[in-house]
């Protein structure tokens, strides 16, 4: 078999067999393949696209590049959960206690994103001692008696998917919807659940700008777990505002606790309860709405909120945060409120120019190896949908540097006020 043939026959539209792909995965993981030919059949794809069975066999072979996790020693269905992303997106804080203290196993591994603010790694790294780097074995023990465990991916899991995501964002081939279905699958597929609860948002803020398009990629996603066996549900959510009120690491991990305290803004609860219902209606065999009944009822009795502190402590954490976030997270070196600069109706908050904001602060990062300050975000005082006054106070700031002017030029661009 020759690579040059195999893009050859994408390139002309042809549907590609599964051995077919195997051999270029694995060629291309071991170095054999070169990235010129492998950026020549991902530009293949992005134009000419691949059928579900293919996209399947393309996710399987990324899952098998490296190491598959074992979770056969934690008893129970396994469920997972992955979020597309989004501003302020803090739900695995959240619906991982919340599924756990209703007896789903929670193994989770998750990323360090890079983007906006950091991923859920770097918001649960912001809690002191805290750490997240653990072998399966390490893993498998804590959630044994714990009952969850979230954790870093390893460099070791689906290393052709992270050798494949640099090359496509070089090559401008990222936007094709089986190859972000067949990366996104592959590591969980390769993280051994044997349910997934998917969380496809679209929107300003968010990867996906039309629901359209995160529809198709939810039905790939979701026709990919049911070739290989994982029961997958997806939901879609719309982002063109922020999840909940606050962006960044520390100041997300503060609100998920109010919310595990009862406490959440409405439209973070609502979604929550959403994503944890399914979760436990995979793992338990109940309806979503029983699921969500059951969700509710753990956030309701304090339950998953103990869970959250009880993982926190079996990585080394320190629970007193749950008690008292403010004094136990730390505090940024600045801070400084943004006043509305004109009163009316506040119609929108745009998510991208928040994410922005908060990127601008020190929440994100760039590129791989830049650090995500834990300290630094945005905790909004308002939703949209209301009148404000002018000099009325629509957020704070938290940073680590002094508030720069392009941070408070995206609050103007995020604000949407007309005038009275
Ligand atoms: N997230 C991923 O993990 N992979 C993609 O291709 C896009 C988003």
């Amino acid at each position: 078999m020759r690579a040059v043939d195999i893009i050859i026959k994408k390139r002309d539209g042809g549907v590609l067999s599964p051995a077919e792909i195997s051999f270029f995965i694995e060629g291309y993981t071991r170095g054999d393949i070169p990235d010129e030919q492998a950026a020549a059949l991902m530009m293949a794809i992005f134009f000419k696209g691949m059928d579900y069975k293919e996209t399947a066999e393309l996710t399987l072979a990324m899952a098998r590049s490296g190491e598959q996790v074992d979770l056969s020693g934690i008893p129970g269905v396994k469920v997972d959960k992955h979020s597309t992303g989004g501003i302020g997106d803090k739900t695995t804080l959240i619906v991982g206690p919340v599924a756990a203290a209703c007896g789903i196993p929670v193994a989770k591994m998750s990323g360090r994103a890079l983007g906006f603010t950091g991923g859920t790694i770097d918001k649960l790294e912001s809690i002191p001692g805290l750490g997240t780097s653990f072998t399966v074995e390490q893993m498998v023990k804590m959630v044994n008696e714990t009952g969850i465990c979230v954790a870093g991916q390893t460099a070791e899991l689906a290393p052709a998917d992270k050798k494949l995501y640099a090359l496509r964002d070089v090559t401008g081939t990222i936007d094709s919807i089986p190859l972000i279905a067949a990366s996104i699958m592959s590591k969980k597929i390769a993280a051994g659940a044997d349910a997934i609860v998917l969380d496809v948002k679209y929107g300003s803020g968010a990867f996906m700008k039309t629901r359209e398009q995160a529809q198709l990629l939810a039905d790939t996603m979701c026709a990919i777990g049911t070739e290989v066996g994982r029961r997958t549900v997806a939901v879609l959510n719309t982002m063109e505002e922020p999840l909940g009120m606050n962006i960044g690491n520390a100041v997300e991990v503060e609100e998920a606790i109010e919310t595990l305290k009862g406490r959440g803004s409405p439209d973070l609860v609502e979604h929550c309860l959403g994503l944890a219902g399914r979760m436990i209606a995979l793992g338990l065999g109940v309806s979503y709405e029983e699921g969500e009944r059951m969700a509710q009822e753990r956030i309701d009795d304090g339950s998953a909120l103990r869970k959250l502190g009880d993982m926190i402590e079996a990585q080394g954490g320190d629970r007193r945060v749950c008690s008292d976030p403010e004094k136990y997270l730390g505090k940024a070196a600045y801070s400084q409120v943004y006043y509305a600069r004109n009163g009316g109706f506040l119609r929108k908050i745009d998510g991208y120019s928040m994410g922005m904001a908060a990127f601008t602060l020190g929440a994100g990062r760039a590129v791989k190896t830049d650090p995500s300050d834990p300290h630094a975000g945005v905790v909004m005082h308002t939703r949209s949908g209301v009148n404000v006054s002018e000099g009325d106070a629509l957020c704070t700031l938290y940073s680590s540097r002094p508030v720069s002017a392009e941070t408070l030029s995206w609050l103007d661009n995020a604000y949407e006020i007309c005038g009275e």
